[in-house]
């Protein structure tokens, strides 16, 4: 291997297996949104009706569009910005702009995980009461009016500076050592206290009830687009794809790698993880609506409410509570965790491969500064609100519709898919065919598109959840077109003499058939 191309990839850091490539893979893609999103979201989008355009969603864009995320990522050895740069000079600007989505989702994510480990405490003596949704609201975050303010509350400050040191400490110690074997020790230990949880869960009074409206398929929700726009939403943001997330995990895998039936594995094992949060919350809001003897519809909350409240008012009922409140909160936080390293490993990467820094130097030069933002925007009284709103936006109007851009560049400007589709067949157990460039150049790319048109009309028409407009201008649109802005900017900036910024699996070949 040449020297450059060498220097980049033992500078760079590297899984020490495909088995724990997949595991941290895994580890990414199952968070906050397998455990406490898919529930809600399949149950108010036809229950049983909406697994299958789950399932279409995942076939026609999620898998594909995780396999393009590896064939860049694999091919071209690089974080996202500089994957985008050896595939072609004038797309680097899209790597960036995934750089400052993850940064900002950073931010948030932290704070949702530091509220659930403060929560798997409270499961031991129930410190909400009888009034979960005063408590959350109330005592424990203080929440006062919509806006931004600096009074601390250290009930979320505490946990977040906890959440913080240990992401910090597992990017210093580095792909393997780090993120590798934090994703092997954990994984399977969330995939056990998961089930777990479901097995308790199903043996709880009146589960059967709750399974019943999840899975009941209501028919004709497949006739509505909200369906099929909260389906393709849902598996974007489950897969962790178009973060540039499986960008970087791909180039810290080894040359010959079957890339293609990992991705099968991981999106199949995140979609299992999906099904099985569903049937475990679901079990258990079936038990609280039994007990309380209303509907399921009644206790079935959304994203928060659904974690923070239902739960607690459902442990404080169950026969083994605080072991309930333990398993949730501390899968909760598991989940997170592996999540929140795949995210800030996206920024980490990229400042490492365009500045030539240190593991440690550039973990600490991007994880302070998102630590302090993190800690002065969510930890305050305001901090729910703040979350609220930058992750509706971001999601919407950052992941999805970076996403578009970059299939749309590489199928249809710079015409690169063919290339990557032999790269992923050549050591892939699982062939792709033309079929793929058809899904990730018209088909997802189409769909995606029409739902973000949807969501841009819904909210504009409708400011979000009612917040003052100069919230939704800064921390919505302002923070959503700022990364777009800022992305496009830093691709600007020069790389070092010393970087190579070819194609190293064209280099390496020659320098195979040279020696
Ligand atoms: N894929 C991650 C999740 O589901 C981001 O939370």
């Amino acid at each position: 291997m040449s020297e450059a191309v060498e220097h980049s990839e033992k500078h760079r850091g590297a899984f020490s297996s495909r088995k724990v490539f997949i595991l941290a893979a895994i580890g990414s893609a199952v968070g906050l949104g397998n455990i406490w999103r898919f529930p809600y979201v399949a149950y108010e989008n036809g229950g049983g009706a909406f697994i299958l355009p789950y399932l279409i969603a995942l076939l026609t864009a999620g898998l594909p569009f995780l396999l393009l995320d590896y064939g860049l990522g694999h091919r071209y050895r690089g974080s996202a910005p500089l994957s985008f740069r050896r595939a072609a000079r004038a797309s680097e600007g899209l790597g960036w702009w995934q750089v400052g989505i993850c940064f900002v989702i950073a931010v948030y994510y932290a704070a949702v995980i530091a509220w659930a480990a403060r929560y798997a405490f409270f499961s031991f003596d129930k410190a909400w009461g009888d009034d979960p949704e005063g408590f959350l609201f109330g005592s424990y975050l203080q929440a006062g009016d919509p806006g931004i303010s600096l009074d601390f509350v250290s009930g979320v400050t505490v946990p977040l500076v906890l959440v913080w040191v240990t992401v910090l400490a597992l990017m210093a110690l580095g792909v393997q050592k780090g993120i590798g074997v934090a994703s092997t020790i954990f994984i399977p230990i969330l995939f056990a206290a998961f089930i777990a949880l479901v097995v308790v869960a199903l043996t709880l009074d009146g589960a059967s009830v709750g399974l019943d409206a999840l899975f009941t398929p209501d028919w004709s929700a497949l006739g509505e687009t909200s369906v099929w726009i909260a389906a393709y939403g849902q598996i974007f943001f489950s897969l962790s794809v178009g973060f540039g997330i499986m960008i970087t995990y791909a180039s810290y895998v080894g040359r010959r790698s079957d890339m293609t039936g990992s991705g099968l594995v991981v999106g199949f094992a995140n979609s299992g993880f999906e099904l099985l949060a569903g049937i475990g919350v679901f079990a258990a809001l079936g038990f609280m609506a039994t007990a309380s003897g209303v509907g399921v519809d009644e206790v079935a909350t959304d994203g928060l409410g659904l974690a923070f409240i239902a739960f607690p008012a459902i442990i404080n009922e169950a026969p083994a509570g605080a072991l309930i409140g333990v398993l949730f909160f501390g899968s909760l936080v598991v989940a997170g965790v592996t999540s929140l390293v795949s995210v800030i490993e996206v920024v980490i990467s990229a400042v490492r491969d365009k500045f030539e820094m240190s593991r440690v130097g550039a973990s600490m030069a991007v994880g302070v500064p998102a630590a302090v933002i993190s800690i002065t925007l969510l930890g305050t009284t305001t901090g729910v609100y703040v979350l609220d709103i930058i992750d509706h936006f971001i999601n919407r109007f950052g992941i999805l519709v970076v996403a578009v851009a970059s299939m749309l560049a590489l199928v249809w400007v710079f015409r690169k898919t063919s290339l990557l589709r032999e790269h992923l067949n050549r050591d892939g157990s699982v062939q792709v065919g033309r079929w793929w460039e058809l899904l990730i150049g018209v088909f997802a790319p189409a769909a995606l598109t029409f739902i973000l048109v949807n969501e841009f009309i819904d909210n504009i028409q409708e400011p979000y959840e009612g917040y003052p407009t100069w919230m939704l201008a800064t921390l919505g649109w302002g923070v959503a077109v700022a990364v777009l802005v800022l992305g496009f900017v830093a691709a600007r900036l020069p790389w070092r003499e010393s970087t190579f910024l070819g194609d190293p699996e064209i280099q390496a070949r020659q320098d195979e058939r040279s020696s």
